[in-house]
């Protein structure tokens, strides 16, 4: 039997495709292996969203380029640099055997006999039309003794951010209809899971055939759900129909990554973002209002071209105004085929060191933020799902709060339960504390015993 190894970059789009991947190459009876060197095809399914992400691509192509030398593996790319770069990866690197977008995986029987039996290096990076796009079904059995599991709602992005690859990279926007999302909702539910995250480049603009509101609302209706998430929104969509579903159901978990971009109305314009900073917060205040204890996470671009220290400035206000519960902070990056990348020259570009300055500043802040809010836990309890043992003290247990903030606590609770657990400790990026009482025991039994060892990176 033949090996395979999957190396991840990116986004959980990525992680989800590099699943179809392994779906597809298990029914070639290719085997995974955890081990590169122990590979006869190695793939690596790659992000291109800032310079550094498509840098380290190159750096891991030279590193798997011995495989090759020594057993002859198979080299693949797969993924968003797939779809940007297209042949001329097969010109910048020799040893590349096949090239695949994400609308391709299901090629790859195809691809791989060209490859080894044609002998000829391949590059597949047509688009699938919207209506023939067939969103691949999720084997649930995969997801067997897990508590928590993502499931794809739409794919693509129609908006038009200055700054962005990823129209360019994953398309046209396409809706998952809502039946087929249920579906594997329910499926995922009778295996033991517990917390279902929707996920698409731009899920609240959804249209499967119901508001993304109600979709919500249906998914925290299959029995044995008890927690549902999204990632990620763009704030045009985030309607009064939106905040209604968090106000009804509180299944819907208290988290909302809203990415801003930048607390300038000048920035945004130029980012194409159509909000203002006002518009903005207004939305975010009624949110709140509907859900008082909502955590707000949200991406921020430090550098954008033309940015004024007095509009960056902004930004820091901006921060500390919403208070947010974490931020997602990267210095600009010029992508092709971008609008922001045609006029950086025009705008004036930000000298590299005041854009590192600048993110170290906002980072700092946003560090303090998220330390004094999660001060404010100490001494209370709080309600957590329970995954399994803590990754940093295999001593203790690990779940997250409806705030989807880590708690790593003392405790016997089984997996998949959730718990109170009363908070004694907290940093930037955690809560500790102590199990209380029992509010949900397990649907099923999930064993402790990892099921499989990692088998593929992510980077
Ligand atoms: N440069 C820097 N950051 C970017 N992002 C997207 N494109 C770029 C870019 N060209 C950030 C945005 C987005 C997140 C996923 O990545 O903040 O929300
Ligand atoms: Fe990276 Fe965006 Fe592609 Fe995800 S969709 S892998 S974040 S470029």
């Amino acid at each position: 039997m033949k090996r395979y190894f999957i190396h991840t970059f990116g986004c959980q789009m990525n992680v989800n495709d590099t699943n179809r991947m392994s779906e597809v190459l298990a029914g070639l009876q290719y085997q995974p292996t955890p081990v590169a060197e122990d590979a006869d095809l190695i793939i690596l399914n790659t992000c291109s969203i800032r310079e550094k992400a498509e840098d380290k691509i190159y750096s891991a192509l030279g590193r798997y380029r011995q495989v090759k030398t020594q057993r002859g593996a198979l080299i693949g790319v797969g993924g968003c640099v797939a779809q940007q770069e297209k042949d001329k990866i097969l010109k910048k690197v020799p040893y590349v055997d096949f090239v695949f977008g994400p609308d391709n995986i299901s090629k790859l029987p195809e691809i791989l006999d060209k490859v080894l039996i044609g002998r000829a290096r391949v590059v597949e990076t047509a688009w699938v039309d919207s209506e023939e796009y067939v969103f691949p079904r999720a084997d649930p059995e995969s997801s067997r003794g897990r508590v928590t599991e993502f499931v794809t709602v739409m794919k693509g992005c129609d908006n038009v951010c200055a700054f962005c690859v990823v129209p360019h990279t994953r398309g046209r926007e396409v809706s998952r209809a809502f039946p087929e999302v249920l579906l594997e909702v329910a499926a995922l539910a009778r295996v033991g899971v517990r917390e279902v995250t929707l996920i698409g480049q731009n899920v609240n603009s959804y249209r499967g055939g119901l508001g993304f509101d109600q979709l919500l609302l249906r998914v925290a209706e299959v029995p044995g759900v008890e927690r549902v998430r999204f990632t990620t929104s763009h704030p045009h969509d985030l309607s009064d129909a939106l905040i209604e579903a968090f106000r009804v159901q509180p299944k819907i978990a208290s988290h909302f990554q809203l990415p801003v971009q930048s607390g300038s109305d000048a920035v945004l314009k130029r980012m194409r973002r159509d909000y203002t900073v006002q518009e903005y917060l207004e939305r975010l205040a009624k949110l709140r209002a509907a859900r008082p204890d909502i955590a707000i996470t949200t991406d921020i671009i430090v550098g954008f071209p033309g940015e004024t220290e007095e509009d960056f400035e902004r930004t820091m206000q901006l921060t500390e105004a919403v208070r947010y519960d974490n931020q997602y902070s990267f210095v600009y990056s010029s992508r092709p085929k971008t609008s922001s990348a045609l006029r950086e020259q025009e705008w004036g570009e930000i000298p590299h060191e005041v854009k590192v300055e600048r993110l170290d500043r906002l980072q700092k802040l946003q560090k303090k933020i998220a330390a004094e809010i999660n001060a404010l836990h100490r001494g209370h309890p709080v309600e957590v799902l329970v995954e399994g043992r803590s990754k940093t003290d295999p001593a203790k247990r690990f779940g997250r709060n409806p705030q989807n903030k880590v708690v790593n606590f003392d405790g016997d609770a089984p997996i998949g339960a959730v718990v109170e657990v009363q908070i004694d400790r907290t940093s930037v990026g955690a809560l500790y504390g102590v199990q209380g009482r029992t509010l949900l025991a397990p649907t099923i039994e999930i064993s402790e015993a990892p099921l499989a060892p990692e088998l593929c990176a992510v980077a």
